[in-house]
């Protein structure tokens, strides 16, 4: 089953407490890390470290403490930029996440840069936090929304995306990897493509990160947001990547706290460098040092294997469940990462949601926060698992029994 022979998948499995717990007198078989991956005991204990031992404001103090932490969530910084290959630690700005990201550069580079007769790109494909923020924006300054339709088999449809481009768009933005479908897009060439015709780039990399080698310098894209929680990290931690030039260029967007270089009655307040210039107020320090010490476990375990591993998952994930009568998957493109998105006919996702759930298997149900593409495939919402280092072949035969067990109850 498993190509990867070298992974070990039950010595992985021992690093996340929670993954010894029971459900509903089941043990849990956790099928919703795209939602949110679990936590391996060397980030749970990077956080009780620092609460512990050196728990102090950054920036700010000289004493120990401040500096200790400082170089912690700094030093974090670097892991992140070293692991995403991006030029410079000022180019990584911490965020709340993804949406956050998102939100910020559409308050700032948008607001300044995005007129009324402006072009913004985005595709079916996209996570509500990768359109709504764009929406808000288009009500405010006016400018239009172009969206790239997909293929069945849920891959973008290469053809519209250069339709869309000879329309000299200001932006263009895509996600890395579908949350819902799984597609990974080839985002080196879409990013080349879209630059070609003038716009700015932005991708989501929501679900690409905890997945595959993520490459900004290779990639070549403006900005780049993903979230820690769907990396083995904390929740309510992200960040996002800019090139310096830009960041350099935006305005700010919150104020208070490290963004400042002045403050005056007087005169005109004055702004710091990036990325502290979008870095208001007292950030959440535990969660980016143990952002940094998830990074650090993906590059033990090697972001290469765990790719591997899943990739052997989903196919083996995509055989088992086709043998279920009446199952169709939402999502064959060849490229795609961990997420396998399915009805059974005759059942409705969120019935067989909860029926799984009474076997102790999480997975998500409903529209996965991509309500255009639901409306485009005609369908209330799939039920979705999703998988990560840790999950294996055992899990996804529970699944398939769990839903060969549910249908019966169902029908
Ligand atoms: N965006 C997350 C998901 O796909 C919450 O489940």
């Amino acid at each position: 089953m498993n190509e990867n022979s070298k992974y070990d998948v039950e010595a992985i499995r021992r690093e996340f407490p929670i993954l010894e717990r029971e459900v509903n007198g089941f043990p849990l078989v956790y099928l919703d890390s795209a939602a949110s991956a679990q936590k391996p005991v060397a980030v749970i204990e990077s956080q009780r470290e620092y609460l512990s031992h050196f728990h102090s404001n950054i920036h700010r103090g000289v004493h120990t403490l401040a500096t200790q932490a400082t170089e912690a969530f700094e030093g974090a910084r670097e892991t992140i930029r070293s692991h995403f290959n991006a030029t410079y630690t000022a180019e990584i700005i911490f965020t709340s996440g993804t949406t956050d990201g998102i939100n910020l550069v559409a308050g700032t580079w948008g607001r300044a840069n995005l007129k009324p007769d402006s072009i913004v790109v985005l595709t079916r494909m996209e996570h509500h936090s990768n359109i709504v923020p764009w929406q808000i924006l288009s009500y405010e300054i006016g400018f239009k929304i172009e969206v790239v339709e997909l293929l069945t088999d849920g891959s973008l449809n290469m053809k519209e995306f250069m339709e869309k481009m000879e329309l000299s768009p200001d932006l263009v933005c895509f996600t890395h990897v579908s949350n819902t479908l799984g597609t990974i897009n080839d985002v080196k060439k879409l990013t080349s493509l879209a630059q070609n015709a003038g716009a700015i780039v932005l991708i989501d990399g929501a679900q690409a990160a905890p997945h595959i080698k993520v490459d900004l310098l290779d990639i070549g894209c403006d900005f780049y947001v993903a979230s820690a929680h769907k990396m083995y990290g904390p929740t309510g931690i992200g960040f996002l990547y800019g090139r310096l030039e830009l960041l350099e260029a935006m305005p700010p967007w919150r104020g208070g706290g490290e963004m400042i270089a002045s403050v005056s009655f007087e005169d005109r307040t004055t702004f710091n460098v990036p990325p502290y210039k979008f870095e208001a107020g007292t950030p959440n320090i535990s969660a980016v040092i143990a952002f940094g010490a998830a990074i650090d476990w993906m590059n033990k375990v090697g972001i290469e294997s765990i790719s591997m591993h899943e990739q052997a998952l989903t196919r083996y994930a995509h055989n088992e469940l086709l043998k279920i009568p009446g199952l169709k998957i939402y999502g064959t493109a060849k490229e795609k990462a961990g997420v396998v998105s399915f009805l059974v006919k005759g059942t409705h996702p969120s019935d067989l949601g909860t029926l799984l759930d009474q076997l102790g298997i999480a997975v998500r149900t409903g529209h996965h926060c991509t309500e255009p593409l639901m409306t485009k495939l005609e369908i209330p919402g799939t039920v979705r698992a999703s998988f990560a280092a840790y999950t294996t072949f055992a899990e996804i035969d529970a699944l398939t029994a769990g839903i060969n067990r549910a249908v019966k109850m169902l029908n």
